[in-house]
């Protein structure tokens, strides 16, 4: 049975594609706890004793703004992290599949239009710099490699857009919600992902592959859409990203277009509409009973 060995098992993506090839392959799943892939050490070690066919880098430092004052722990974990990795996987004859993200590219195209693989990147924060040079990397060490560029995840673990809304939206309900409207994107559900990144293990494939949801929106659209699916009423305004300022710049649009996938005939990516009531049919009161705050009794 084929032996993967999936790094950062704990965030989002990680615990998607754990929970999806778990069902079929030999899977050693770790977090920053086990394996943290800073370390080359660590890594080389790790990889060495598992000899994993494949490995699935989902680790990163994604926390976009906080990448702007932490950028030192953001270049070691978006760019030593797959650097290390990709040096394991030559030694051992491992495949390395890594995650990387809409933000290596500056959103300066005019929207609908959408990033293919090989447009210029240029990344306007310290994450998307991290990341592109994590790419880089691991371009620079091997091209037995799949880089996935994603965008706008979301899933049932950790931290993302649509958990953070909707805590919102069940908890305060009278605070009025201001959401960016002129940011585009495609919203990508983390189990979809895990699904294609199963895809892809039993193919020769190699090199940078886009993979978010078909269509896009912006996060206002995108909140409206998830307020209607759950049947919930809140107060939303949209707004600009002026009206909106982060201490990370964002990229206008953000939209990628599975060029490469579709091409070779291997894309599982759907309509991110149809996903995100997929996802709400799913996980839609595990979510809100996650996120509803617990009010105890005042004392007697
Ligand atoms: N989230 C998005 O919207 C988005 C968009 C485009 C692309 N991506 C890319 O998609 C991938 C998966 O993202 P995600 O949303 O699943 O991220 P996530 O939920 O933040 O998960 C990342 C995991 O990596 C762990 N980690 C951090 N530093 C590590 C280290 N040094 N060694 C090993 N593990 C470490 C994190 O642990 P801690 O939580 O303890 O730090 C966390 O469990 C990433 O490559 C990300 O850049 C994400």
């Amino acid at each position: 049975m084929m032996k993967i060995l999936i790094t950062g098992a704990k965030g989002q993506l990680g615990q998607d594609c754990a929970a999806v090839l778990r069902n079929k392959y030999d899977v050693t799943a770790v977090d920053v706890d086990e394996l943290d892939i800073v370390s080359a050490s660590t890594v080389d070690a790790a990889v060495l004793s598992l000899q994993p066919e494949i490995i699935v880098n989902c680790a990163a430092f994604t926390l976009v703004d906080a990448c702007e004052s932490q950028a030192e722990a953001a270049w070691q974990v978006n760019t030593d992290g797959p650097a290390n990795l990709a040096a394991a996987a030559v030694k051992t004859g491992a495949r390395l599949i890594h995650i990387s993200t809409d933000y290596v590219f500056d959103g300066k195209k005019p929207v609908p239009e959408a990033y293919i693989e090989s447009d210029p990147t240029h990344p306007v924060s310290v994450y998307g710099k991290s990341k592109l040079a994590g790419e880089e990397r691991i371009m620079g060490k091997t091209d037995n490699f799949i880089i996935l560029r994603t965008a706008w995840l979301y899933g049932l673990n950790g931290k993302n857009f649509i958990r953070t809304i909707l805590g919102k939206v069940l908890n305060e309900p009278q605070t009025r919600l201001r959401i960016v409207n002129d940011q585009y994107g495609s919203p990508t559900w983390s189990y979809r992902l895990a699904m294609q990144i199963d895809r892809l293990l039993t193919t020769s494939a190699r090199g940078v592959y886009h993979a978010s949801s078909e269509g896009y929106c912006t996060w206002y659209d995108l909140t409206k859409a998830l307020i209607k699916a759950l049947d919930l009423s809140a107060q939303v305004t949209p707004c600009t990203t002026e009206e909106y300022p982060t201490p990370a710049a964002r990229p206008r649009n953000s939209i990628l277009e599975n060029k490469h996938l579709k091409s070779e005939d291997l894309n599982v990516m759907r309509n991110w509409q149809s996903d995100l009531q997929e996802f709400i049919k799913t996980h839609g009161h595990e979510l809100t009973a996650s996120l509803t705050r617990k009010t105890t009794g005042a004392p007697s």
